[in-house]
């Protein structure tokens, strides 16, 4: 069976749930391995046939870690088979939640020298009651302004499966 190699940087455990959908799907063909970027893992990427980096959108930038990995990794990177993916709230919005439409995605295309062969981008969740305080004021003011949920008390996940079932069979035939 092929390997997989599955990292991530999450904060709250959306990422990191979808990572755990696509391992999911891939099950019977891809035996799946996940590292936490906040643990700076070393990879040795002669292991996997694949790799595939999810991270999550905070105050409109990835976490440091993310940069730093694809920073450290670059020349190995390009030399495998790669999929990147970003999860945020914008998504939730029609257009928003593709490569193309992302400015997420854009910037990080950008920004990259690392070029995956495949892209994704996937509507996150609103977790207001796990926030502190500063997080939650913050967050309820941006879903004020792009007409969002404002209800405090309210846990809403936007994540589309489907469109995360079809990148994981994307992600098996690159
Ligand atoms: C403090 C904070 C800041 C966020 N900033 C943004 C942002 O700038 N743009 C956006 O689209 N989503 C933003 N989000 C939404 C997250 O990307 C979304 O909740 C996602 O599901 C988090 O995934 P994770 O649990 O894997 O970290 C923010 C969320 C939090 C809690």
């Amino acid at each position: 069976m092929e390997k997989a190699l599955l990292l991530y940087s999450s904060t709250e455990g959306q990422t990191l749930k979808i990572l755990r959908y696509i391992e999911n799907e891939l099950l019977g063909r891809y035996e799946c391995e996940f590292r936490d970027l906040r643990d700076f893992p070393k990879v040795n990427f002669k292991d996997y046939d694949k790799v595939l980096i999810g991270a999550s959108i905070r105050y409109g930038r990835f976490n440091q870690t993310v940069y730093e990995f694809i920073e450290q990794n670059l020349f190995e990177l390009k030399l495998s088979k790669g999929a990147f993916f970003c999860v945020n709230l914008t998504a939730r919005k029609k257009g928003k939640d593709t490569p193309e439409g992302s400015v997420y995605m854009k910037k990080f295309q950008n920004q990259s020298q690392w070029k995956p062969q495949l892209l994704g981008v996937f509507a996150g969740a609103l977790y207001y009651p796990r926030y502190c305080f500063y997080d939650r004021i913050m967050i309820q003011l941006i879903m004020k302004i792009t007409g969002g949920e404002t209800d405090r008390t309210k846990e809403v996940e936007y994540t589309n499966w489907e469109s995360v079932r079809v990148f994981s069979d994307r992600f098996s035939c690159i």
